[in-house]
């Protein structure tokens, strides 16, 4: 099983190359190159990465906010390359994130997934994650 270490300088490329593959689609304004330092500046601690033989193969970048009902976490860029897919690396991405969450006071995980993301709802769901019927809504700010 590969190791899951908090993201340094040297897996940028790494980090770039699995994005790159793991979403096509997202837009350039959610680019490795732009996302990074927004994340490292937040929980650097938070921005996982699974390492295999020196090579990055999986990331998770988890995220908490103190709201009016508590601590709330936030998942994104959970990934796996195509090449390492259902060897149990995501899990171990996301129950580390679920640890480190916890351990800063966090109540409850919430992630977004594409309504046809069926894989990724799956995905979800094997970890304990339910569906809950919300209107997700958003606006760029820039
Ligand atoms: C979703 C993703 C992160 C899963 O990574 P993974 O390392 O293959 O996942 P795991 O091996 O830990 O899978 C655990 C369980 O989840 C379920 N699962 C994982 N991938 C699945 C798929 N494609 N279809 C159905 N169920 C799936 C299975 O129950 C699996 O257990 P099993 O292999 O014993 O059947 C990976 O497919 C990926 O990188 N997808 C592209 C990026 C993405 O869309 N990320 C999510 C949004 S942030």
């Amino acid at each position: 099983m590969p190791s899951i270490v908090a993201y340094q300088a040297s897996h940028f490329d790494g980090i770039r190359l699995l994005w790159r593959q793991a979403f096509p689609s997202n837009s350039p304004k959610d680019a490795a190159e732009l996302s990074f330092p927004a994340n490292l500046s937040m929980q650097p601690d938070l921005f996982l990465v699974a390492i295999d033989r020196d090579m990055v193969v999986g990331s998770a970048v988890a995220s908490i906010i103190a709201g009016y009902d508590g601590h709330r976490g936030w998942l994104y860029a959970v990934a796996v390359l195509q090449s390492h897919q259902r060897q149990g690396i995501a899990t171990a991405l996301v129950r580390e994130a679920e640890n480190r969450l916890i351990a800063l006071g966090c109540k409850k995980i919430n992630l977004h997934v594409r309504t046809s993301d069926t894989p990724v709802i799956k995905f979800y769901q094997s970890l304990g994650y339910e569906v809950e019927e919300h209107v997700s809504m958003g606006k760029r700010a820039q």
